[in-house]
């Protein structure tokens, strides 16, 4: 994407390609309130993680509970096996107890993390400066004794005194850590401190590699990885949906996208991504904001009349890149902030054609309306109203319909029928007991259109199954 500034951003492009993306999902993403994903769940997204090529998966941290170590187990075996291909690793405490259940688990790597900020050496582990050191030396040569490979997380370090982090560095490398993660656990650096932050680590201790592992506390996750990268870091540590303890990490989506955007680098395959953010949206039970950049609903809906008509003449107007890069389509939506450009194109592509002088007087009904969704019939209502003449593009059969729909039980029923309730033809929903959660009555003008509803009410997210029965016959109750 061309910029005035792209030849600034144009000289870091070998960095990026040679970036390497650790997922989190299984470790971090497990640390969000309200998220446990069972063992099965964590070997299908360790998959699916692997298929879209990240290169090293944090499975957990096998001394928290049995079914975490049994999941880093497992996850560890399919390596072995030959299953996946990314490097799987345990996380641990500065432990010896940790380390011997990461260990156990036969994992490629072994991640020991230590709090090395005054705050923390004081508050939680009652250290100082020098015990920690000698700690920290200690815990990574005994896990190395084991013949794995070592990552030493400095935690908290983006707060830590920055000679003494030089120190923790050298000493964690010297023990025999190849890599060392710079944790900005309460997310406090920016795009500028990130950069100068690894830039100055990178000098100073060489010979060994930077992973950037940054909260989103304020935001500036995304921001702080591309920052470090920049300043010299070699991996980003990212979660699926940016889960993770607290508002979480840097969302894996983002960052492959940002990636492919500034520098276009492909780190992970795109087209996969909308799968694995429904995949984790189901088994941790959050799902993303509509308006959570590139994998958010919103994110390619366009509402305002100025921008529609300019993604009518050229989608490039408002969109940074084509949502089919991420295999995604843009849409627009009418109402009072509408143009005559977007209802235009919109009647258009419902078969009618009517005068500008018509197409003026719709526009002024749209903006009377008031609604706040303005569905394509409503809208067929408004320019039959407006012309006088029966516009449906169809013979109306009318066929009525009756869906029953059963609701991923962690899903809000709620918010699944905010989204049926958006659909053209759908007449009425209500919440029901039994086999299913939701009762959706549906018109149709005919059955391709009854087909194309039931299709957009299956694609809702959070719809486990769905069961349709046509209404054949009204029974008049003075019949019976
Ligand atoms: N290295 C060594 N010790 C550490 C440490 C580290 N990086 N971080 C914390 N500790 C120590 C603390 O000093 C404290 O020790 P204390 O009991 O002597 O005061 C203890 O670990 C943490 O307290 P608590 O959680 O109450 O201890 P616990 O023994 O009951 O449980 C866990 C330990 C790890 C099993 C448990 O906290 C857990 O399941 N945690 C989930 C994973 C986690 O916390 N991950 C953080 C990733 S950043
Ligand atoms: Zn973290």
């Amino acid at each position: 994407m061309a910029t005035p500034f792209s030849e600034i951003l144009k000289s870091y492009r070998p960095k990026f390609e040679r970036v390497k993306i650790l997922d989190a999902t299984l470790r971090e993403g497990e640390q969000t309130p309200g998220v446990s994903f069972t063992i099965d769940q964590k070997l299908e997204i360790a998959k699916k993680l692997d298929e879209m090529g990240v290169h090293m998966i944090e499975a957990g941290h096998p001394a928290v509970a049995p079914d975490v170590f049994e999941a880093v187990r497992r996850i560890a075996w399919m390596k072995k096996e030959g299953e996946i291909r990314a490097e799987v690793i345990a996380h641990s405490r500065a432990v010896k107890s940790d380390i011997d259940k990461a260990a156990e688990t036969e994992a490629d790597r072994i991640a020991i993390f230590y709090g090395v900020s005054d705050i923390h050496l004081r508050a939680k582990h009652r250290k100082t400066r020098e015990e920690a050191l000698s700690i920290i030396g200690e815990m990574v040569e005994y896990a190395k004794s084991y013949g794995v490979k070592v990552r030493f997380t400095a935690e908290d370090a983006s707060r830590a005194d920055l000679e003494y982090l030089e120190q923790v560095v050298k000493t964690a490398r010297d023990a025999g850590a190849d890599r060392v993660s710079l944790a900005d656990t309460v997310g406090v650096l920016t795009p500028w401190t990130a950069q100068k932050f690894f830039e100055h680590m990178v000098k100073a201790v060489p010979n060994v590699e930077y992973d950037i592992h940054a909260h989103n506390d304020l935001g500036m996750a995304l921001a702080t990885a591309f920052g470090a990268v920049m300043g010299g870091a070699t991996a980003v540590h990212v979660t699926v949906n940016g889960l993770g303890e607290r508002v979480g990490i840097v969302p894996l989506q983002l960052f492959a996208v940002a990636v492919k955007v500034h520098f276009d680098v492909e780190l992970v395959n795109l087209s996969k991504i909308m799968e694995i953010t429904r995949l984790v949206e189901r088994y941790s039970g959050i799902e993303v904001p509509y308006n959570m950049p590139v994998i958010g609903d919103y994110a390619f809906l366009h509402k305002a009349g100025v921008h529609v008509a300019g993604i009518l003449a050229d989608p490039r107007t408002y969109e940074p890149f084509p949502p089919e890069m991420i295999g995604r389509s843009r849409d627009y939506v009418i109402d009072k902030y509408t143009g005559k450009k977007a209802v235009k194109a919109k009647l258009e592509k419902l078969g009618i054609r009517v005068d500008d002088d018509t197409l003026m007087k719709i526009l002024e009904e749209i903006k009377k309306s008031n609604l706040r969704v303005l569905t394509d019939d409503t809208l067929v209502s408004i320019a039959e109203k407006v012309t006088g003449k029966a516009l449906r593009p169809r013979a109306t059969e009318n066929i009525e319909a009756i869906a029953w729909i059963k609701v991923d039980s962690n899903v809000f029923t709620s918010s699944v029928a905010r989204k049926i309730s958006m659909i053209d033809g759908v007449r009425e929903i209500a919440e029901v007991t039994g086999d299913y959660d939701l009762m959706v009555k549906i018109e149709a003008p005919d059955h391709k259109v009854l087909n194309t509803i039931l299709d957009s009410i299956r694609g809702i997210k959070g719809i486990q199954s769905t069961h349709t029965q046509i209404i054949l016959k009204k029974m008049d109750k003075s019949t019976s």
